[in-house]
């Protein structure tokens, strides 16, 4: 299809080889090249467009087509939590808002997504006929993990069922990395891979994003006091390649928007492994001031908990995440984050000193 309407001052348009991102191009004209010039991607096609040129026309052109080669739509659930929202942000980038849905159950906190012009799709893993609306016209359907332990594979399945019904072609999950499910102690991970199973049974395609845990919660595990106290864990020597959950939601996006279906299985994690006493020493150095890690006991550690009022559910919870850290099980890196991003993952230091704003 020829360009249609071209100008002087209108940005040059290459289709692109099939599968290749079209480039807009600036003619010297009078009014020179735009910096707004960029291309973009509309369900109808390629388009090349500058929002506003420096004679404050506005216009946008339409120029050779390719045939599509986006998903129609991702759903992407969980939109308004920190996962959902950072590989929203993400896909914004890559493709237009008119590609992209968010699955939300609290309208309220969705209305940033209707501001960048994502469809917000209302819903709850809980209510099936909510999901089957959602899921209307949707090819593509990446499911954040819900947060309630206790029904989240119900839930999941509930979000699985509704996808397969309404004839999407493709299903991601966020689950977990770790090494040997055989011998977990943290059994609040067994809904994760109780859910790969739901979703491998589906008939979907699928892949599944098993995360490492995230570089953000080292705050909550290390506590508020370190740059007094250092930090004191059961973590023993047991190394985490620690990743930032906001490249993690790059890397979704990635794998999303790129054309035909992503690999089964990824792993989500760091280039590295680090120990506590690694995260010390990285504060140490970026604070300027001493930060120390000693192991404790599991067993006194525990009891410090308790002594602190916290139920036995809850500290149990925090003993089985550190005590599969100190047994290695988040010990694996691999080359899959590195991969979709496109670029190294932040190190521990990058991450810490991001999150610590140091
Ligand atoms: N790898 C790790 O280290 C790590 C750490 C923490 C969590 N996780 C897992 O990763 C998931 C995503 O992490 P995150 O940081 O994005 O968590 P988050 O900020 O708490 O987001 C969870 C999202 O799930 C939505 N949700 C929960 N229950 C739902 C339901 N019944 N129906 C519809 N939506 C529901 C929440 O909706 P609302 O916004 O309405 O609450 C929220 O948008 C978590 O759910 C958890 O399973 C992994």
């Amino acid at each position: 299809m020829p360009l249609v309407g071209f100008s002087k001052t209108a940005p040059a348009f290459r289709p692109p080889p099939t599968g290749k991102r079209a480039e807009c191009s600036c003619h010297l004209s009078a009014t020179g090249c735009h910096p707004l010039a960029i291309p973009w991607r509309a369900p109808e096609g390629e388009f090349c467009s500058v929002l506003s040129v420096p004679g404050g026309q506005r216009w946008a052109r339409q120029a050779a087509v390719t045939p599509a080669k986006f998903p129609s739509m991702i759903l992407v659930t969980g939109a308004t939590g920190q996962l959902g929202s950072a590989t929203i942000d993400f896909l914004l980038k890559k493709l237009p808002a008119a590609h992209i849905a968010g699955l939300a159950r609290d309208e309220q906190k969705a209305t940033w997504l209707r501001a960048k012009g994502v469809t917000v799709r209302l819903g709850s893993y809980d209510d099936a006929p909510s999901l089957a609306a959602a899921m209307q016209g949707v090819d593509k359907v990446l499911l954040i993990a819900g947060t309630d332990e206790e029904r989240r594979v119900q839930q999941h399945q509930n979000v699985v069922d509704a996808a397969r019904q309404a004839g999407v072609g493709f299903i991601a999950y966020t689950s977990r990395t770790l090494k040997d499910r055989a011998t977990m102690a943290n059994k609040l991970m067994e809904g994760h891979f109780q859910t790969e199973e739901v979703i491998k049974a589906s008939g979907l395609a699928y892949s599944l994003f098993r995360n490492v845990l995230y570089m953000d919660v080292l705050p909550q595990f290390v506590g508020p006091q370190v740059f007094d106290a250092g930090i004191i864990l059961p973590a023993g020597q047991g190394r985490v390649p620690f990743a930032l959950r906001r490249e993690m939601g790059e890397a979704l996006a990635n794998a999303l928007a790129a054309e035909g279906l992503p690999k089964p299985v990824y792993q989500l994690t760091g280039r590295a492994s680090y120990s506590f006493a690694d995260v010390a020493a990285a504060l140490a150095e970026l604070s300027g001031k001493p930060v120390a890690y000693a192991p404790a006991e599991v067993s006194a550690f525990a009891q410090g908990l308790k002594g602190r009022g916290l139920p036995d559910v809850v500290v149990e919870r925090i003993t089985g995440f550190i005590t599969d850290i100190k047994n290695g099980q988040e010990d694996e890196v691999s080359p899959d984050l590195e991969r979709l991003l496109g670029r190294q993952p932040a190190s521990l230091h990058a991450g810490l000193k991001e999150l610590y704003q140091l």
